[in-house]
């Protein structure tokens, strides 16, 4: 978290199946499991391309979770199943050694494609979900303490500081 390349749009992949995009998930998945980590997006290794890898069998660090298929997802496309959430902790790789309650949606479809190009569409629910919406975050330069702030405490502290004669910019 700080770093600018972390909140950027990543760019969607126009050519698939090359070497390139083949050794980037690897790399993300080496990354992932070595960190013990249940999802990666591009941009956290500084590569701006919509691409995520996500999926564990047991993960220590969400010991209570059910096993998730190991997926590679590129050029995602969320689908929301009605209007319910829930709130439930979660970290980060890029933001160590914090955890967060941040709102998701309970249930949603996803779509994209695969690193040789192939179509994917797979329904999901809770952790699941969960993860497919915090590694998409990522595509879109969001990091989850952006869930948190409360924006209304913040505007308040704004118009104080500038009651005051502050200068807040
Ligand atoms: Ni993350």
């Amino acid at each position: 978290m700080g770093d600018a390349r972390l909140e950027r749009v990543a760019e969607p992949v126009t050519i698939f199946n090359t070497p390139e995009l083949h050794t980037l998930v690897q790399d993300l998945f080496d990354t992932m499991r070595a960190a013990h980590g249940v999802g990666l997006a591009a941009p956290q290794i500084g590569v701006n391309l919509r691409v995520m890898v996500f999926g564990f069998e047991q993960n220590p660090r969400y010991p209570d979770e059910a096993a998730v298929p190991e997926t590679v997802l590129i050029n995602p496309e969320l689908i929301f199943c009605g209007a319910e959430q829930e709130i439930a902790s979660e970290g980060c790789l890029s933001v160590p050694e914090m955890r967060g309650d941040v709102p998701r949606y309970v249930h949603l479809i996803y779509r994209g494609k695969d690193a040789c190009g192939a179509p994917i569409e797979q329904e999901a629910r809770g952790f699941h979900a969960r993860i497919v919406q915090h590694e998409y975050d990522h595509l879109e330069g969001i990091l989850y303490p952006f869930h948190i702030f409360d924006t209304a405490a913040l505007l308040r502290l704004r118009q104080r500081f500038a009651e005051q004669g502050g200068q807040s910019d």
